[in-house]
């Protein structure tokens, strides 16, 4: 694969921190651009000092002057939390934000792929979802800022793809886990092992039955970096398609983590989806991917994750006592890891519903 001066907006973010990581070991040069409004500086910092990466505080909402010959836009909140503390910013990021990165990508002529996601699909009436389902989503509710945010995003990608021939993908990307999210998260994953840690009451929304299929990052990672590289311009979906319920979920976390938490019922969320798998043959047909770790073990890897990032907050449940916190694999040229508490380990204890 030939070296690319790539450009990962919301880079500081979960996933974004991870991509960036993964392209430097590819051996391309990156910039992060971020606002910081949910990721943080330290997501980098085991490849920080890298030669090949900048950082660059921005926001998508701004003209952008980058170069770049591969663009992927990440920005944007994830979390129902997040994304609902200012419903107007997230339509902004998703919408304007959105034209501004396709602007630029016509200015370099970059390809530029969307992480879009699971949620254009909404409450859905057909299981699993296939790329041709158009879905069931509230345009007017709590979550319509984000859901049809994000349906805007692949529309706008669409128009500039059919009027200015730019060269897209757009990631249909379904519930990812893994080291990096923020412990604040309001995530059904972050928001278990948090709370399994701390032995407090793992809160299920509703009775538990709803199901989420979970994607462990690297695996996630993989699909957009083959999908980028791919001749694929329409969507594609990436996710696991291994299917849970909440409470299996519940039940695997307070295993893994040894916990002494009971499990909570409180009332379910508005929109909250009943079911949410991907089918995922398009992305298995034409890009050869298959997510490969299985539940328990990126669980078993992000708890530990977690664990070390609590233990600066409280004493550690297992193990010896820790000041250092694994922020992620070193890189060759990286400076060592910082001892700093990860965005989010401060305050954690935020939840909304099971996204
Ligand atoms: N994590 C998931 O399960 C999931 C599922 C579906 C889709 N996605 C999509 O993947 C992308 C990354 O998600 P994530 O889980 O890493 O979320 P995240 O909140 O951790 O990361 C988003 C990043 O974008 C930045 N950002 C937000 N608005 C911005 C703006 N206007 N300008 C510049 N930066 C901005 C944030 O500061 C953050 O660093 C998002 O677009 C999200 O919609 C994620």
């Amino acid at each position: 694969m030939s070296k690319s001066r790539i450009l990962v907006t919301g880079g500081a973010g979960f996933i974004g921190s991870n991509l960036c990581r993964r392209l430097l070991e590819d051996g391309h040069t990156v910039t992060s651009l971020d606002n910081f409004q949910t990721g943080s500086a330290q997501n980098h910092l085991d490849y920080l000092k890298h030669p090949n990466f900048t950082v660059i505080e921005g926001d998508i909402f701004e003209p952008l002057e980058e170069e770049a010959d591969l663009i992927f836009n990440l920005a944007c909140p994830a979390s129902p939390p997040h994304y609902q503390a200012s419903p107007i910013k997230t339509l902004q990021t998703s919408v304007g934000g959105v034209m501004n990165v396709l602007d630029l990508a016509v200015r370099n002529r970059a390809r530029i792929l969307q992480a879009s996601t699971s949620e254009v699909y909404g409450d859905p009436l057909v299981h699993p979802q296939p790329e041709s389902y158009f879905g069931n989503v509230n345009p007017f509710g709590e979550r319509s800022c984000y859901d049809e945010g994000k349906r805007c995003g692949e529309a706008l990608f669409y128009a500039y793809n059919s009027e200015m021939g730019v060269d897209i993908r757009i990631a249909r990307i379904f519930n990812t886990y893994g080291p990096g999210m923020r412990a604040d998260d309001g995530r059904v994953v972050s928001n278990f092992i948090v709370q399994a840690l701390k032995n407090e009451p793992i809160t299920i929304y509703g009775d538990g039955s709803q199901t989420r299929s979970f994607c462990y990052v690297d695996d996630l990672v993989d699909g957009l970096v083959k999908l980028m590289h791919s001749s694929i311009d329409r969507p594609v979906n990436l996710g696991n398609p291994v299917e849970f319920t909440v409470r299996q979920l519940a039940d695997l976390v307070i295993e893994l983590t040894g916990s002494r938490s009971k499990i909570e019922s409180r009332p379910l969320p508005s929109d909250d989806p009943k079911l949410r798998r991907p089918d995922i043959s398009l992305a298995e047909r034409e890009l050869n991917w298959h997510p490969g770790v299985a539940l328990a073990e990126g669980l078993t890897r992000t708890i530990a994750y977690f664990d070390e990032g609590l233990s600066r907050t409280r004493p550690r449940l297992r193990g010896r006592q820790s000041n250092s916190i694994a922020v992620g694999r070193s890189l060759p040229h990286a400076e060592p890891i910082v001892l700093t508490l990860p965005n989010g380990f401060a305050k954690a204890g935020l939840s909304n519903g099971h996204a």
